[in-house]
């Protein structure tokens, strides 16, 4: 069986890396470039050395700082008017998920027929379209490198899911340097989404020994440097291990793919507007409990890279370690324990289940849950 690797041509990481990012851009035959962003970060100072750098070799460019949480299909169509207007022949998207989605999504509609939702789906993109740098300020979603992008269709109110390898940037940024200045409760989120993305893509029947040790120091790292980065922000050798730890885990799932943890937590996050990786984060337990009674043994490496000693448990203990070592982390890095506390009530749910059970995600789960154990992983996470 032929096992696909999806990954960016090039990827920069480390201080510095956006600076030679745009050296690398200046060496293509493109002209003007379309920045997508959001004002906060422009506010934040997060563009300087971007700017400065395209300044020093006179590259033209627009930014386009309209970018919101968890963009939709009538953003996109605001940014590809935009696009259009300036005449741009280029994108380099600054930011996160949201930033990245949308520019991911603007270049679809930019070089292919029809509206975004026409996209929504696996394989449906025809032209690869213009040429691409993704600059990532979390570590965080991978989204820098991923075949992936999130768009809420706000007329349906679903989270659209596009998957498509023409969708990976031509150039992936990681510059911890961009990244300091990240608040705790981000820099938690955003790790624990990450070490989800690791463990979805560990756990789940499409792993495969090209993707396993990529996801294995993708924990190891999280579980070690997290707490640390939570704590003190400005700690660059923490900012650095967990830029490239995302980076690792995004080797994985981008290419074993995820689970019912993602499945599950684009529902609240979509209703509810809450930070993806706090969803991640508080479901992860939880799932993680219910697939090891299926796949025990795919949650020992999990135990071991989070630092357990399995040496003297069976699969069943060390999956149980593995849960007891997650749940303790989160609880460490100031992760909410349910999402009660969120605003979410059990009533809340019922409209959550089919839509979680029709996820692009969910096939990846190597237990096949029933709506009923969907709705039970929904409670016990109150
Ligand atoms: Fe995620």
């Amino acid at each position: 069986m032929v096992f696909a690797l999806n990954l960016p041509k090039l990827s920069l990481s480390g201080v510095g890396a956006v600076e030679e990012s745009v050296a690398v851009l200046d060496a293509q035959p493109v002209k003007k470039a379309m920045i997508v962003t959001d004002k906060n970060l422009i506010e934040l100072g997060i563009l300087e050395s971007l700017y400065a750098a395209l300044d020093s070799k006179g590259f033209d460019y627009v930014t386009f700082d309209q970018v919101t949480p968890n963009p939709t299909v009538k953003l996109v169509d605001v940014g590809l008017k935009f696009y259009q207007d300036n005449h741009c022949d280029c994108f380099i998207a600054v930011g996160g998920g949201s930033p990245i989605d949308c520019a991911k999504a603007i270049r679809i509609v930019a070089s292919n027929d029809g509206p975004i939702t026409e996209y929504n789906g696996v394989g449906l993109v025809k032209n690869e379209g213009a040429f691409f740098i993704a600059i990532n300020t979390t570590a965080g979603t991978a989204a820098e490198m991923t075949s992936n992008s999130v768009i809420t269709d706000e007329v349906n109110h679903v989270k659209m899911v596009l998957v498509d390898t023409k969708q990976i940037p031509n150039v992936a940024v990681n510059d911890p340097s961009l990244m300091v200045g990240l608040p705790a409760s981000v820099t938690a989120a955003t790790g624990m989404d990450a070490l989800t993305h690791a463990i979805e893509s560990i756990v789940t029947p499409g792993a495969h020994r090209l993707t396993l040790p990529t996801a294995l120091e993708a924990v190891k790292l999280i579980a070690q440097w997290l707490p640390v980065a939570v704590k003190d922000g400005n700690n660059m050798e923490a900012r650095a291990a967990l830029a490239d730890a995302q980076f690792l885990a995004g080797m994985s799932f981008n290419s074993a793919g995820l689970g019912a943890v993602h499945a599950l937590s684009h529902q609240p996050s979509a209703t509810h507007n809450l930070p993806h990786g706090v969803c991640n984060a508080i479901l992860l337990p939880h799932v993680s409990a219910l697939n090891a009674q299926t796949a025990p043994v795919a949650y020992r490496p999990v135990a071991e890279a989070m630092g357990g000693d399995t040496s003297r448990l069976d699969d069943r203990g060390a999956a149980e370690l593995a849960v007891e070592l997650i749940r303790k982390l989160s609880s460490e890095v100031g992760i909410p324990s349910g999402f009660t506390s969120l605003g979410i009530e059990t009533a809340d749910i019922d409209g959550w289940v089919q839509k979680a059970m029709d996820d692009v995600c969910m096939g990846g789960n190597p237990r096949t849950l029933t709506p009923e154990e969907v709705y039970g992983l929904y409670t016990s996470a109150l």
